[in-house]
């Protein structure tokens, strides 16, 4: 299990260099691809003119456009909740990237009261993400809707 703690901390001291959202969520990219084990893509899709435009990532070439209410993705920001989806392959409209991920979790950001993206996580096993991740994850996302500066995106 990773330490989520820690990479929280770790994004909160990278922010102290800059909180613009793209290095900040490339980095935060970059560190939780190094922590996980069996995952084949992390990374934000973000708000844009009303639909989700991907945004830093690790994994492969990536969908580049999700509408709202489709997908997980799309899902998870227009309930406003966390996904995780033990089988892709029996969530209607799960829309496949990258043809290995069999699990999957998507967690909502928000920033000054407003939905502002995503945390998507993709896996090639089935049901890789445990309740526990889920929490850890809670805490990446608190940290990074503390110290990241949302204001460039076209919301
Ligand atoms: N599977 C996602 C699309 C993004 S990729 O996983 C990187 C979805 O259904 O929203």
């Amino acid at each position: 299990m990773p330490d989520y703690k820690l990479i929280a901390s770790q994004i909160e001291a990278l922010a102290e260099i800059d909180q613009d959202f793209v290095p900040v969520l490339s980095n935060a990219a970059a560190l939780l691809d190094e922590a996980m084990e069996r995952i084949n893509w992390v990374g934000f899709y973000l708000l844009d003119k009303g639909s989700l435009l991907v945004g830093p990532f690790q994994g492969k070439v990536a969908c580049v456009r999700i509408e709202i209410g489709k997908g997980v993705c799309g899902t998870a920001v227009e309930q406003g909740k966390v996904l995780r989806v033990e089988d892709v392959h029996a969530f209607p409209g799960h829309i496949a990237c990258d043809s290995a991920s069999r699990s999957e979790i998507v967690l909502p950001m928000r920033s000054g009261g407003k939905a502002v993206g995503v945390l998507d996580i993709d896996s090639p096993e089935k049901a890789r993400f445990t309740q526990e991740d889920e929490l850890g994850l809670a805490q990446v996302v608190a940290a990074l809707e503390k110290v990241t500066d949302f204001s460039r995106l076209r919301l």
